[in-house]
């Protein structure tokens, strides 16, 4: 059972009618608040808005900006599309997992990062991309992986 307060999720619903045209909007807002759709605010949308609960498990999973596990205070997306691939997006890539020791699709255990991969962010002409946050960062060599992470705070094997 999730010991959590789920206030703000009552807070969300009555931010928007009752009705089902309204239903990633929320999903979004909670995701937002929480950092990921805990399970618990699933039922509580269920019943506001008389969707299925297995309609709200799909959505949950298939579109990438929401989480059924809660993500890290910062998402690093690190682009594989073509043209970032063939930049060697893979060695960015191995960089992180071996400065934060976790793989794509994964946080870090104090919760502070979570890794993913995306396909093509739109800026092909820079590549290697790379986006933290809301933050972009292009042209990326493996060199300067260490210094970024640091922007966001102490490195997870760097703790004392
Ligand atoms: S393939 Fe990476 S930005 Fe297009």
């Amino acid at each position: 059972m999730e010991l959590q307060d789920f206030s703000h999720v009552r807070a969300i619903l009555e931010h928007y009618p009752p009705e089902r045209r309204f239903l990633l909007a929320i999903l979004q807002d909670i995701q937002k608040h929480y950092n990921y759709i805990p399970r618990a605010s699933l039922e509580m949308v269920r019943d506001y808005l008389d969707v299925p609960l297995s309609k709200l498990y799909s959505m949950a999973t298939f579109y990438k900006a929401l989480s059924l596990k809660p993500k890290g205070k910062h998402v690093i997306k690190v682009c594989d599309g073509t043209a970032c691939h063939i930049k060697s997006s893979q060695v960015i890539i191995d960089e992180i997992k071996k400065v934060l020791n976790i793989v794509p699709g994964t946080t870090t255990g104090d919760g502070k990062f979570s890794l993913e991969t995306v396909n093509c962010l739109g800026s092909c002409a820079v590549s290697p991309v790379m986006v933290i946050d809301d933050r972009f960062y292009g042209r990326v060599a493996p060199s300067m992986v260490r210094d970024i992470l640091a922007e966001y705070g102490r490195l997870e094997n760097e703790r004392a």
